[in-house]
């Protein structure tokens, strides 16, 4: 009996540690440790003495400064209004079987109002303590505890490579450093929905004013597959048979460069070069068109997963009326490169807008619609 209790004991213990690495080392919270790999971080501001955190963290509320492993200042709490979470749901065209994160989640409306609003699962991770237990009593009223989970953490030690929708709202320099980790670790096809800040230099799929009066713009974009690197292609050859009757095909190499879900490659076959022409990346299709030597021209259209593609060919663009022959591709190991160009200097002043920071306009938090 005493060893079943055990054994349960330590597989729960072993499923929560795939969340997060612990916050402190004195820290009592459940979501304890799995190693991650560090995301930069950025310099404490000059100015940090006068922020909001340190203000708070001289009363002694905060335990998470000492934890980060480089100091950087905590973006203060500023909800985004109820009005305009729900334009990033729809924008994200967030569904019941997404797994919705919002990094950095204050009093946890986005978790909340995605699974009211759109049945999902929430998921929200914040380090001011406070904060999270207001969120754990809110989503209990709200009556969605059940597909709601709150994490006291800071979100560059989580993994949350299970979401399939992230709705943030956070400073430039602290969505900076997120970059290469939302890159790297998020599912191609995984929508990210930003309120008021752009990720710096990734360029966005989608942007559209805040309808809601508080104004401002949301951004949106979907993680590409990453198909960087060399690969072995191979295309089956129309009407040609073997002499036992199976397919002949034509084997090609493609080489691919990749920044974002931005692009550039050329292909080929033997010593000779062949030009990649409209390259397309979106999520896990990957497109271009591609004229083989002594043939017309062909569209190629594969889905990636990992270190396979494998699509289809049609002799026109359109493919229309035309026969559509296999084709597919595996990388060459050790090829695939980072879709980060690598980080410039990090912002480290906060945003202003007509003088003053931005999270401090923002309308209070209000209760009624949640
Ligand atoms: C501007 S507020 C947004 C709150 C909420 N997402 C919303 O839109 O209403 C930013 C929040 O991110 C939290 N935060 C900042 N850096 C964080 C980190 N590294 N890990 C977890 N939470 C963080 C802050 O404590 C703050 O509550």
């Amino acid at each position: 009996m005493t060893r079943t209790v055990l054994s349960a004991f330590i597989l729960c213990a072993s499923l929560v540690a795939l969340s997060c690495q612990p916050l402190t080392r004195s820290s009592t919270r459940e979501d304890t440790a799995r190693p991650q790999p560090q995301a930069p971080r950025a310099e404490e501001p000059a100015s940090a003495g006068d922020s909001q955190d340190s203000g708070r963290k001289s009363e002694g509320k905060f335990e998470f400064d000492m934890t980060l492993g480089t100091s950087q200042a905590i973006d203060p709490f500023g909800p985004t209004p109820h009005e305009v979470v729900a334009e990033m749901i729809a924008l994200a065209e967030v569904r019941k079987d997404d797994v919705v994160y919002d990094l950095g989640s204050g009093d946890g409306r986005i978790p909340i109002a995605a699974a009211k609003q759109a049945g999902a699962r929430g998921v929200g991770i914040e380090l001011r303590p406070e904060l999270v237990e207001q969120s754990r009593k809110t989503v209990a009223e709200a009556g969605v505890a059940d597909r709601v989970r709150f994490i006291h953490n800071d979100f560059f030690k989580c993994d949350f490579s299970d979401a399939t929708a992230i709705l943030v709202y956070l400073y430039p320099r602290t969505l900076l450093p997120l970059r290469p980790k939302l890159l790297a670790e998020l599912k191609p096809g995984t929508r990210i929905v930003a309120y008021r800040y752009g990720i710096e230099g990734w360029p966005r799929d989608k942007e559209q004013p805040v309808k809601h009066t508080s104004g401002g713009t949301l951004y949106m974009w979907v993680v590409p597959a990453n198909v960087s690197g060399t690969w072995r292609a191979s295309l089956v050859r129309e009407g040609r048979r073997t002499w036992w009757g199976g397919r002949q095909a034509t084997s090609f190499t493609l080489h691919l460069q990749q920044t974002y879900q931005q692009v550039r490659g050329k292909a080929r076959i033997g010593s000779q070069e062949l030009p990649l022409d409209d390259i397309k990346l979106k999520a896990d299709t990957l497109s271009f068109s591609l004229k083989l030597p002594g043939g017309e021209p062909l569209a190629l259209v594969g889905k990636v997963k990992g270190d396979r593609v494998q699509g289809v060919a049609t002799a026109s663009p359109s493919g229309a009326a035309s026969a559509e022959r296999a084709w597919q591709a595996v990388r060459v190991r050790g090829t695939k490169a980072s879709l980060d160009p690598g980080l410039p200097p990090i912002p480290v002043t906060e945003p202003t807008d007509g003088g003053r920071p931005p999270f401090e306009q923002q309308p209070p938090p209000d209760s009624s619609s949640n």
